[in-house]
């Protein structure tokens, strides 16, 4: 009997909600249902997610991060066909693969200088965790510091470095001699860092959660404080990277050198999963020091030949379609016009971040009739009313996006790095007719106001 996913796909396309609903988290499906994002998705191209009747979405998720390249890049799809129909020969295991080794040089070209050794790994935390055990082999110190609302990832290690108390709760005890600093605070860092006990600082150039812009001085201040007191000094760009920022790397913005570039997520355009740390020769060269330990770290799955080839035809599509510069104009330019709306929306704080990494704050309103209708929504849930903007810009103007973390008033665009203009100006005209009608208080939107706080109230009991 012949298979075919198509075949599959088609015959059970209804049934999606169901399944997850009988076999899988049941919770995500309510979350769907409740703010009316349950779309019966069909097909998806570049920045576009396609309905079943046809509807054109914009997503400014990406897949958290993973679609820089847009969906189902033709690239990369071609290069993963050819690297499927070769027959090559994958995971030989007691071998070393040619696509990893193109691979790393490629990624390594994009890096600073000193860091000239890769290895690779399946995910964004299992990068994470590959730099905890290398960082504690190379120094010799347990210690591992990180920083307030910093996200790392969610096994056991990266969750210990992970600041967001909603991920943590009742999954301790975590890993033991971890601490944390506030972001962007050195003199907390050089105090934590003095006792001369910490292999490793981890540390978001932007933190995701939030979209938090360090001063311009911090991350070289990070670096010179690292050096002086033996601590080597790890950025995690699993978010930041390839380009998402306006600059391949973020740290690029403030021209640092860390001793660990962690990545993962747009490294394959979003087709496999695959993960990675740059570092310099000095730690893999500890870290690998004997024949006998060549084997000391690694995973089953890395390297495989689906992800390598995934990651050179991705590196390809940035460099040659230059996403890099397009990432930096098409995301500075909706930054710059939701910050010129400031003055008009009393809701509206600001819009930050750089190139494609955008956040747009509220804040509490001046005026006594807003500020009854904000006070009500942070009663029942703090941060609610990004919901305002976000369910809105779903359903009326077709825009998917999200929160920026838990309990702020902050919403994110995660964008493809392929925006054009026509997308920008979608964006920023759909942007302001949403936060135009959050101002206007007897307005349809603040019945949704009202119905949501009303569902949080209940969900609080
Ligand atoms: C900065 C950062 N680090 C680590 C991770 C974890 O990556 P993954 O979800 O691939 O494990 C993420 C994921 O969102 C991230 O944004």
């Amino acid at each position: 009997m012949s298979f075919s996913i198509a075949e599959l796909f088609n015959q059970h396309f209804s049934e999606k909600f169901e399944l997850h609903e009988q076999h899988l988290n049941n919770q995500m499906v309510r979350v769907l249902r409740t703010i009316g994002y349950d779309r019966n998705y069909k097909r998806a191209l570049g920045q576009y997610l396609y309905d079943e009747n046809g509807n054109e979405y914009l997503d400014l998720l990406s897949g958290f991060g993973v679609f820089a390249m847009g969906r189902n890049h033709p690239t990369i799809v071609s290069a993963l066909q050819e690297t499927l129909t070769m027959e090559l020969p994958n995971l030989v295991q007691m071998d070393v693969s040619l696509l990893s080794g193109l691979l790393a040089k490629e990624i390594l070209a994009t890096c600073p200088d000193n860091l000239e050794k890769m290895f690779f790994c399946n995910s964004g935390t299992e990068a994470v965790e590959a730099a905890i055990k290398f960082a504690r082999y190379t120094t010799k110190r347990s210690r591992i510091l990180h920083c307030e609302h910093s996200y790392h990832g969610l096994t056991m290690g990266s969750l210990s470095l992970t600041g967001e108390h909603i991920f943590r709760e009742g999954f301790g005890p975590l890993l033991p001699d971890t601490g944390s600093v506030p972001f962007n605070d050195l003199e907390a860092l050089e105090n934590a860092l003095s006792g001369k006990d910490v292999a490793a600082f981890i540390v978001e150039p932007i933190q995701g959660k939030g979209v938090n812009v360090p001063d311009d001085n911090y991350l070289p201040e990070v670096e010179r404080l690292c050096k002086k007191y033996g601590t080597l000094f790890v950025a995690d760009e699993i978010q930041t990277g390839i380009g998402r920022t306006g600059k391949f790397w973020a740290i690029e913005h403030w021209g640092v050198k860390p001793d660990m570039i962690l990545m993962a997520k747009a490294l394959s355009g979003g087709f496999v999963p695959v993960g990675g740390v740059a570092m310099t020769s000095k730690i893999m060269d500890t870290v690998f020091n004997r024949m006998d330990r060549a084997v000391v770290h690694g995973s089953t799955f890395s390297k495989n030949n689906m992800a390598m080839a995934a990651g050179l035809a991705s590196l390809h599509v940035v460099h040659s379609e230059k996403l890099v510069e397009n990432s930096a104009k098409i995301g500075n330019e909706i930054i710059a016009a939701v910050n010129a709306m400031v003055p008009k929306y009393e809701f509206l704080k600001e819009a930050r971040g750089k190139g494609s990494m955008i956040a747009i704050e509220f804040h509490a309103p001046k005026s006594l009739g807003l500020k009854a209708a904000w006070a009500m929504l942070e009663a029942a849930n703090k941060g609610l009313f990004c919901q305002m903007i976000l369910i809105p810009l779903f359903k009326e103007h077709r825009v998917l996006a999200q929160v920026a973390g838990h309990g702020m008033n902050v919403v994110k665009f995660l964008p493809p790095l392929i925006l054009t203009e026509k997308d920008r100006d979608w964006i920023v005209g759909s942007v302001e007719k949403t936060i135009a009608d959050t101002h206007n208080v007897t307005g349809s939107i603040w019945t949704l106001g009202k119905n949501l706080a009303g569902h949080a109230l209940k969900n609080k009991k």
